[in-house]
């Protein structure tokens, strides 16, 4: 049955249950020793929890577990620890699961006389560790997972890890480690995934990784290698995953991945790269996303890319790119996002994307393009129905909108449009997949306290800088209608109601000498049944109302 428990203080929290009868849990909070050694009938429990617990001294005494033989997995984390007697963990010898993690340990060891040989996984994340003694694991020969991360460890000990032959997941992230020797990792052979991100790594030895070859996983982030050499040394033939973000890498060596056969993600953003030469991605034969952004790239050899034939994305974003060679993509048919954002492109071949057949993302943001007659060369068996394409703050002037209307969706914003290309192309209702304009605060004269966030768009047309507004009359009104009584002070409202003032644009980023207000057709529908709105409605009078502000203002209405 359940452990019989004392009296407990109100902060302490209990949580049983039963599994199939034999697997009990219990958790305590803000216990101490002296409520440990009370608890009855312990020999049941298979699951136990400590957290936040005060120990005699910050210290675990031996044998304190005796009685518990029976569990499965412990464990006693954020309780101040700062050691464990010798053999603290005496007796455990069922025990699989053992956390000690956000305690204050210096040292690791053994804790028991005899071999844990059920541990499986030991969590020592959050402590103090600064060093790793050799064999300090010894007596866990059976450990798949470690987890170290998240302390001190400048260097680890020759063979500390040399008899965890069944290790699958080892965590030293968030440690302090400069270089990994040879001697680190030697005997892990079952080694699946290996986290170093985040530590002060500038040198990885030759053949550190000669003896883990089923490592599928290996983070590397958040470092300082400026050198992949090792890469070309160790026998990484099975990795999938390989993260070199937030590196000082300069250059790729030649052929540096060319043992990577099976490698699927490689992300190499935040780095120093200049340029990707013929030979960088040579044996990437299953690579199906590359992260190159953030990088200080200025050109891509012809065929860089060539042997990626899996590739489903590629990431040049936030380079300094200003052209592409016309084949680069050429070989990478099975691509379907491809993001070029923020480079210095100004103009893009018409043939470069003429293979890609899958694309559904393409983001050209932030770029120098002048035109883009490109899109209408896009392959003839590309669905075009799920394309999307980022073309907003480029230097477009005008645009071929028949060759777009089938898109998923067109950011157009923040170009340089003409201004005669564009009023004349927005009198006829654009689809609502393009979008071209971008958000502007504006002070409305309806609602006379209210910012209205609005629509416009920027036009150059000579040497005036113009902006369109895109103007929804029915949205206004709604915003209007609660803060007055609208029955008794009708009269009030006409004074307030367009085109007596137009509103103010907030002159934001532009000089806007003169402001196009171009209506919305729903306009008709929402003002309908309205007295004031018919009055609004009436032409006449606006053209009239109109004619005396034209030297400053136009307008354009849209009837539906
Ligand atoms: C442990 O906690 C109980 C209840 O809070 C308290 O009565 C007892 O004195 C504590 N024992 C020690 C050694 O601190
Ligand atoms: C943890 O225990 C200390 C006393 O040992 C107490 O002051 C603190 O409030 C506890 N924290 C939590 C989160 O229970
Ligand atoms: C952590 O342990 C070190 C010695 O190992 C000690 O100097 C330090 O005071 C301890 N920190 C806390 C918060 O107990
Ligand atoms: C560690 O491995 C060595 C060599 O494989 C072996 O002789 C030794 O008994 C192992 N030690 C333990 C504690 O398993
Ligand atoms: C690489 O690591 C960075 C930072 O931890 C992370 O944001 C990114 O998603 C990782 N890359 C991949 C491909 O998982
Ligand atoms: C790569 O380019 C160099 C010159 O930059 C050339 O000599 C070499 O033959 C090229 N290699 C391949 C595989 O195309
Ligand atoms: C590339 O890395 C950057 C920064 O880590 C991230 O924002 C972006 O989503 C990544 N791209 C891909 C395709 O994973
Ligand atoms: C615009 O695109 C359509 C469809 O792609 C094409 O038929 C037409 O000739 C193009 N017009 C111009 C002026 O290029
Ligand atoms: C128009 O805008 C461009 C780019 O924002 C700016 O360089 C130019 O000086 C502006 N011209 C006038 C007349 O305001």
């Amino acid at each position: 049955m359940l452990a019989k428990l004392l009296p407990l203080p109100l902060p302490l929290l209990l949580l049983l249950s039963c599994v199939a009868c034999h697997t009990q849990s219990l958790q305590l909070i803000n216990c101490n020793a002296t409520q440990l050694l009370a608890l009855k009938d312990v020999t049941t429990l298979s699951s136990l929890r400590l957290y936040n617990c005060s120990w005699e001294q910050q210290k675990l005494k031996n044998a304190i577990f005796l009685r518990f033989n029976q569990l499965l997995s412990l464990k006693l984390e954020r309780s101040q620890l700062n050691s464990l007697e010798d053999y603290a963990l005496h007796g455990l010898a069922r025990l699989q699961h053992l956390s000690l993690a956000k305690n204050n340990l210096s040292v690791i060891k053994s804790w028991s006389e005899e071999p844990l040989a059920a541990l499986t996984s030991l969590d020592i994340s959050f402590n103090a560790l600064s060093r790793l003694p050799a064999n300090g694991l010894e007596q866990y020969p059976n450990l798949q997972l470690l987890d170290l991360s998240h302390n001190r460890i400048e260097h680890l000990e020759p063979d500390c890890f040399y008899n965890l032959s069944h290790l699958k997941h080892l965590h030293l992230q968030y440690n302090q480690l400069q270089l990994i020797a040879v001697t680190y990792f030697h005997g892990l052979h079952r080694l699946s995934s290996l986290s170093l991100q985040h530590n002060r790594l500038k040198q990885v030895e030759a053949t550190s990784f000669e003896s883990n070859t089923h490592l599928r996983s290996l983070r590397l982030e958040h470092n300082l290698l400026e050198d992949l050499q090792f890469l070309k040394d160790a026998g990484l033939a099975r990795l999938i995953h390989l993260n070199l973000s937030r590196n000082s890498l300069e250059q790729l060596p030649p052929s540096v991945f060319s043992k990577n056969f099976e490698l699927q993600d490689l992300d190499l953003s935040y780095n120093k790269l200049k340029g990707l030469l013929n030979n960088s991605f040579i044996g990437l034969e299953s690579l199906e996303r590359i992260n190159v952004s953030h990088n200080y790239l200025e050109h891509i050899a012809a065929d860089a890319l060539r042997p990626l034939s899996t590739l489903l994305q590629l990431d040049l974003s936030y380079n300094r790119l200003n052209s592409l060679p016309e084949d680069l993509l050429h070989d990478n048919n099975q691509l379907k996002q491809v993001d070029l954002s923020s480079n210095q492109l100004n103009h893009l071949h018409p043939a470069l994307l003429h293979q890609l057949t899958h694309l559904t993302r393409l983001n050209l943001a932030r770029n120098h393009l002048e035109e883009a007659s490109w899109l209408q060369q896009l392959a003839p068996g590309l669905n075009r129905l799920a394309l999307r394409v980022d073309l907003s703050s480029n230097r477009l002037q005008s645009l071929n909108l028949s060759s777009l209307i089938f898109f998923e969706q067109v950011q157009l914003s923040d170009n340089r449009w003409n201004c005669a290309w564009l009023v004349k192309h927005m009198l006829r209702t654009p689809p609502t997949a393009l979008n071209f304009a971008r958000s502007w605060p504006m002070l409305s004269a309806w609602s006379v306290q209210q910012l209205l966030s609005i629509k416009g768009i920027d036009c150059f047309d000579g040497q005036q800088n113009r902006s369109i507004v895109l103007l929804d009359v029915s949205a206004a009104r709604q915003q209007a209608a609660p803060d007055c009584d609208c029955q008794e002070s009708s009269n009030e409202l006409y004074t307030l109601t367009p085109p007596l003032t137009w509103p103010r644009i907030r002159t934001d980023r532009f000089d806007s000498r003169s402001v196009i207000i171009w209506m919305l057709a729903a306009i008709a529908l929402a003002f309908s049944g309205l007295r004031w709105g018919q009055r609004f409605m009436d032409r006449k009078e606006r053209e009239r109302k109109l004619k005396q502000n034209q030297d400053k203002q136009q307008l354009i209405k849209v009837e539906a």
